[in-house]
């Protein structure tokens, strides 16, 4: 009896999580800040097609699930494994199931990097399961650091409460441009999901800010923890490849400090942006439009780390727009590496054509697990979205693999290229302070991006 309730209960669940029509679209790129300069007729055309857009892109489930009720209060008694927690009977719940105490103490900030993180997730306030939301205080030391990392699961809007903070968020391939700002006492700003961000307090007094970030459970990548702390931890052949630090002479000295305004962009006049792309006329609609040739051609390997992306996202293929899915062929040299990346907007499913790959991903924190698997033609495997991943060919041939991934523009941010090669860098005073390590060595690495 209890045995099918429980499956009951788990389909109800996933059932629950499919229709999420009522929350925001999912995000297809990384910014698409709103245009407030719209005034006359075209512009209200613009805004309609825009609407249409966001509607047709809702239900592509890359946030929390929507809820079905008013709460679904997590019963922390059940040890059922769903998408977020069982819910507690609803004649169960009590005003203390959706409280917390204590966000107004000081947090210890003594340990390495300067600051302290206390996350409100739906295992802290069990009333926010299905609900998609969290709450986070953070404290920074004098000259504290929240070192660079991902929330794979959510969008986090920050207000500082005492202090100053000079925060920044890197976007992804092929730009990594770093975004950066200083922000005071009453100021707010925000960090997309799934893009690598940190905050250093420019004081040497304490700092204190609170945060919003919209799941239940964000989930936390610290960069220099998941890719150099991961148990058991990622070969070092692997990470010397990816991260190619070798030798060089540039002593970099950064006046970061200094506003430094992203790489001039030529603006064309009134284009038009949405949250992906405007669709076509359905008239002019032709097969080629969800169509691409030449998947099966070997790509061009000879690079630093040995291995090539083809992505066929909605640019490539105009008629994946709305439809929440793309697909990548990777082709791999000898021992070449798809280095250590994360898609912010994805969950990846690859199998091998050729060859044997040693695959894996990195769990965030506190874990850091690194899960592992060689695979075979005719393997198939599984990245989660927004979680660190990496592909090595094992073998002294070429290999090649297929994915699908559920974005029509799932986005790359490689490791290494983000962290150490965004335009402009990322001060050598932060990444020493994130990675622990010297700043002559950070200056070495950023030197090779
Ligand atoms: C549009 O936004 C800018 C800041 O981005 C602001 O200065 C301006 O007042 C806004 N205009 C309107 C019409 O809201
Ligand atoms: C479940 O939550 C209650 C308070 O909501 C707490 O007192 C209890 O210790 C929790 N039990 C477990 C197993 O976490
Ligand atoms: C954060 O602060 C709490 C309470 O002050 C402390 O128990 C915890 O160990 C601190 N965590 C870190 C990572 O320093
Ligand atoms: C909540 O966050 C803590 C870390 O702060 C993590 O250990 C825990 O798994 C999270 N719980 C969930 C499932 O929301
Ligand atoms: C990938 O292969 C294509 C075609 O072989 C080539 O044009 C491109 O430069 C290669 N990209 C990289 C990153 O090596
Ligand atoms: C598709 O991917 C390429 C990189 O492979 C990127 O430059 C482009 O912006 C993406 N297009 C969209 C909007 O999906």
């Amino acid at each position: 009896m209890a045995a099918s309730y429980i499956l009951l209960l788990s389909a109800l669940l996933a059932l629950a999580a499919s229709p999420a029509m009522a929350g925001d679209p999912s995000a297809l790129q990384d910014l698409c800040v709103a245009d407030n300069t719209s005034d006359d007729m075209a512009a209200s055309y613009v805004l309609l097609l825009a609407a249409l857009l966001a509607l047709a892109s809702s239900p592509t489930m890359a946030r929390d699930p929507g809820a079905l009720q008013d709460f679904c209060v997590a019963d922390n008694t059940s040890d059922v494994f769903v998408n977020g927690f069982v819910c507690k009977d609803p004649k169960l719940v009590k005003a203390e199931d959706f409280f917390f105490s204590g966000l107004d103490e000081p947090r210890d900030t003594t340990n390495k990097v300067g600051s302290n993180v206390t996350l409100l997730n739906a295992s802290r306030i069990p009333g926010l399961n299905t609900l998609g939301i969290s709450m986070a205080r953070v404290d920074y030391a004098p000259f504290g650091l929240n070192p660079p990392h991902i929330h794979p699961r959510a969008t986090e809007i920050q207000t500082v409460l005492e202090g100053s903070l000079y925060v920044g968020f890197v976007t992804s391939n092929p730009d990594n441009r770093l975004v950066t700002k200083v922000v005071r006492k009453g100021d707010v700003f925000v960090f997309p999901q799934g893009l690598i961000h940190f905050q250093f307090n420019l004081g040497a007094k304490p700092a204190v800010a609170v945060s919003g970030l919209s799941s239940q459970n964000p989930g936390v990548i610290t960069i220099a923890n998941s890719v150099f702390g991961s148990k058991p931890a990622i070969s070092d052949d692997i990470l010397a490849k990816a991260f190619q630090p070798t030798p060089s002479s540039s002593p970099l000295s950064l006046p970061w400090l200094l506003p430094r305004p992203w790489p001039a962009i030529p603006v064309l006049s009134r284009t038009l942006f949405v949250n992906g792309l405007a669709c076509k006329d359905p008239k002019l609609v032709k097969a080629e439009d969800f169509f691409f040739s030449g998947l099966d051609e070997p790509r061009d390997t000879a690079n630093k780390v040995g291995s090539n992306v083809t992505l066929l996202n909605a640019s490539r293929i105009p008629g994946l727009n709305t439809l929440g899915i793309s697909m990548a062929r990777v082709d791999y040299a000898p021992f070449g590496l798809n280095p250590p990346h994360i898609h912010p907007r994805a969950t990846e499913i690859q199998t091998v054509l050729e060859g044997s790959l040693y695959v894996g991903f990195v769990t965030s924190n506190p874990d850091n697990r690194l899960v592992t698997k060689v695979v075979r033609k005719g393997d198939v495997f599984v990245f989660p979205q927004g979680l660190i991943h990496f592909q090595f060919n094992l073998g002294a041939k070429p290999a090649v693999a297929v994915s699908g991934l559920s974005s029509q523009n799932p986005g790359v941010i490689t490791i290494a290229n983000s962290v150490f090669g965004s335009k402009p860098a990322i001060s050598d005073d932060i990444l020493a302070k994130a990675f622990q390590v010297d700043k002559k060595i950070i200056d070495l690495i950023q030197a090779h991006f």
